[in-house]
């Protein structure tokens, strides 16, 4: 018998990779819903910007497009009942019709914010010397401190909800600042424009076909062998040699394991041995309430009626900010309009028919009465998702990112 040949690698792999999926589907919170008049929208995850560089690229190397949010003509400002129409652009110096005190005191606070999430190191924000400070109140009480002006509350107020679907009330500043901070790449800061902006921000960008396709290539590319749906982790356990994974109707043994989980979803995990201290503090972290509404039309109207974006931002109302949801083909209209935080919370046991008719009220308020009059409505409700437990991200309380933070990124022995 010949000897066993011997080969030299700088790498071996033993064994592969497999994910483990709880739904019966990949995405997770990006989802594509087909509609009644042969085209797609998405019910999760929307848009994508500047900065966002792994996601960009993951568009491109997956053959996918994107097309500009539209950003054209006037934006919808209801403030104390009155409609007031603005162009917000940042290339002809377009500034929000509200009052110069507002405008200069939300431009101080929002330099503060920004000067604050510059210092910060992203990958570590409870490092900065004021983090224990920052983290000891929450955005609304530092609002209420610094923001003197009806109309400066409203803003900040508007920003919260629409980026965390959370009230002030609920976030920590430290966590706000860190976000802001996270919002840059290796060559750009940061900024508080970049998170809740439309071109240059995080709003600027949708992609052909809509976001959803960015999950279902990427499973087209690791192969379906490799992914195993409707299966549940419930529990980890460590052995001699790696690790035990008891999922719903499968066990697996592994070297590694990654969970790509919110911390909310890693709560639900029994670990043997337990995770460390930190590390399951963190996973206290909350998640905001969003909802999204999305009504089509035959066109969208409002861009020849009133050249108006779709863009609506209210201090009333169910929801109290819109996007113009119609893709770049224009063969139908649609208008999206998130429901945040306690807006959401507050029609928690509402029919389908009655937040219907809130929203398109709310529609007609923002853009005219043939708002009334959708085609097709459709309602989300990701609060009710076992495998998501709310969205869109992530928040802390206060007091949690200072102290437990550095445990957000460290390996637990080979669970990372
Ligand atoms: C309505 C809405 C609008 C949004 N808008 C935007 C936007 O415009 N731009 C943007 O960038 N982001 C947006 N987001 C946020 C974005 O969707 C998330 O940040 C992103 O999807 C997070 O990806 P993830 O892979 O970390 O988590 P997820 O997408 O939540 O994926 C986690 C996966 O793990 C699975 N899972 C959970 N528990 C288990 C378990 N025990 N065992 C096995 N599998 C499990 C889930 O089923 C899921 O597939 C939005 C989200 C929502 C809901
Ligand atoms: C927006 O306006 C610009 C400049 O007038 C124009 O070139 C562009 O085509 C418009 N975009 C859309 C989607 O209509
Ligand atoms: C940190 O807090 C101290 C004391 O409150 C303050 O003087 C200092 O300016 C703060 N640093 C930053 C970067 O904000």
């Amino acid at each position: 018998m010949a000897a066993p040949q011997l080969q030299s690698v700088d790498v071996a792999i033993v064994g592969g990779v497999l994910v483990l999926e709880a739904r019966d589907r990949t995405g997770g919170k990006t989802l594509n819903r087909k509609l009644a008049n042969g085209g797609v929208t998405e019910v999760g995850a929307e848009f994508v910007g500047p900065t966002q560089n792994k996601v960009i690229q993951y568009i491109s190397t997956l053959g996918l497009q994107t097309f500009d949010t539209y950003n054209n003509g006037s934006s919808v400002l209801w403030n104390n009942d009155q409609r007031i129409l603005y162009v917000l652009d940042a290339a002809t110096g377009g500034v929000p019709p509200v009052p110069e005190e507002v405008l200069a005191e939300a431009a101080t606070i929002v330099a503060t914010l920004d000067g604050w999430a510059a210092t910060v190191d992203t990958n570590a924000p409870w490092e900065h010397p004021n983090a224990t400070e920052w983290d000891s109140v929450t955005f609304g009480q530092w609002v209420n401190g610094v923001a003197t002006q009806g109309g400066t509350q409203f803003v900040l107020i508007s920003f919260t909800k629409a980026v965390f679907a959370a009230e002030p009330a609920e976030v920590s500043l430290l966590y706000v600042i860190a976000y802001i901070s996270a919002a840059g790449d290796e060559s750009n800061k940061g900024t508080f424009g970049r998170v809740i902006g439309v071109t240059g921000g995080a709003q600027e960008k949708r992609v052909e076909g809509r976001t959803q396709l960015i999950p279902l290539r990427l499973a087209d590319k690791v192969g379906e062998q490799h992914i195993s749906l409707n299966t549940p982790v419930h529990c980890i356990v460590k052995t001699s040699t790696g690790y035990h994974i008891t999922a719903k109707g499968l066990n697996v043994w592994a070297n590694k394991v990654v969970l790509a989980l919110a911390p909310s979803l890693v709560k639900d995990i029994k670990f043997s041995p337990p995770l460390p201290h930190a590390r399951t503090q963190l996973n206290q972290l909350l998640v905001g309430a969003i909802r999204k509404a999305i009504a089509n039309y035959d066109t969208p109207f409002w861009r020849t009626a009133e050249d108006l974006n779709g863009q609506a931002i209210s201090d009333t109302g169910a929801t109290k900010v819109t996007f113009d949801n119609t893709p770049s083909s224009s063969t139908f209209g649609a208008v999206m309009g998130f429901i945040l935080g306690d807006n959401m919370r507050a029609l928690n046991t509402a029919s389908t028919a009655t937040i219907k008719s809130k929203i398109l009220s709310d529609f007609s308020r923002y853009f005219g009465q043939q708002a009334k009059q959708p085609r097709e409505f459709i309602i989300q409700r990701g609060d009710l998702e076992e495998f998501s437990k709310g969205a869109p991200v992530a928040f802390a309380p206060i007091g949690v990112l200072s102290r437990y933070g550095q445990a957000l990124r460290e390996p637990v022995d080979g669970i990372h």
